[in-house]
């Protein structure tokens, strides 16, 4: 199914250890077997501007927050222009697992003004929906620690994540609908379900 005049953009955003990857997962096969033509991607994305942030992870401190934020931001432009742009140019929805929010939150914890960052971005296309699942820090790195096995990065050190967490809570844009993380799989997945459906209805598509 192709979407008239221009596809639909949905950002899946939160903390580290919330479970997004496998949310967006569910919502790509939802949406597909209702016809719809998904494009599933992430930021970092794997284009070069995003392999040298994953070289970050190991060693943080070989970058400023000033040049942290710029790699992000460069990221994102290349993404949009190759990948977001031309999908929903051609009708179709993008889901993607992290977007500007990620970046007025992370490199806003890190130092960066948030509506600097968020100005930064202005060349982003807005999302339709962004759907934040939220979750005590506390509780998202006892879920990375054990459930994935890792280590923690650079990027998910406690007092860094609570800092993250509060700026997410702090942004009331009204694309914006917040989800509890901290809840079994099905119960979140529910949830996103009905605000991607609420958010079909409102444009006249069926599902
Ligand atoms: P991931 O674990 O979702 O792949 O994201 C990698 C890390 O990058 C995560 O800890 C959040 C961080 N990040 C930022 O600091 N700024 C950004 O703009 C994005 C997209 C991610």
């Amino acid at each position: 199914m192709k979407i008239e005049n221009k596809g639909i953009l949905i950002a899946i955003e939160g903390i580290d250890g919330t479970g997004k990857s496998t949310q967006l997962r569910l919502l790509a096969d939802h949406l597909r077997a209702r016809g719809m033509d998904v494009v599933e991607t992430r930021e970092p994305t794997d284009g070069p501007y995003g392999r040298k942030i994953r070289e970050l992870y190991v060693d943080r401190s070989r970058c400023s927050p000033a040049e942290e934020l710029e790699l992000f931001v460069a990221d994102r432009r290349l993404h949009v222009k190759e990948l977001i742009q031309p999908s929903l140019a051609a009708g179709k929805v993008v889901l993607t697992d992290r977007y500007y929010f990620s970046t007025a939150a992370y490199q806003g914890a890190a130092g960066m003004d948030p509506a600097r960052v968020f100005a930064k971005n202005a060349f982003a296309p807005r999302p339709d929906l962004v759907l934040l699942l939220t979750m005590s820090p506390q509780v998202s790195l006892v879920r990375i620690q054990e459930s994935r096995g890792e280590a923690l990065n650079e990027f998910e050190q406690e007092e860094q994540l609570q800092r993250v967490a509060e700026l997410f809570a702090s942004f009331s844009d009204p694309c914006i609908v917040r989800i509890r993380a901290d809840q079994p799989l099905e119960r979140v997945f529910g949830e996103i379900r009905s605000a991607v459906d609420k958010l079909l209805r409102d444009k006249g598509i069926c599902v």
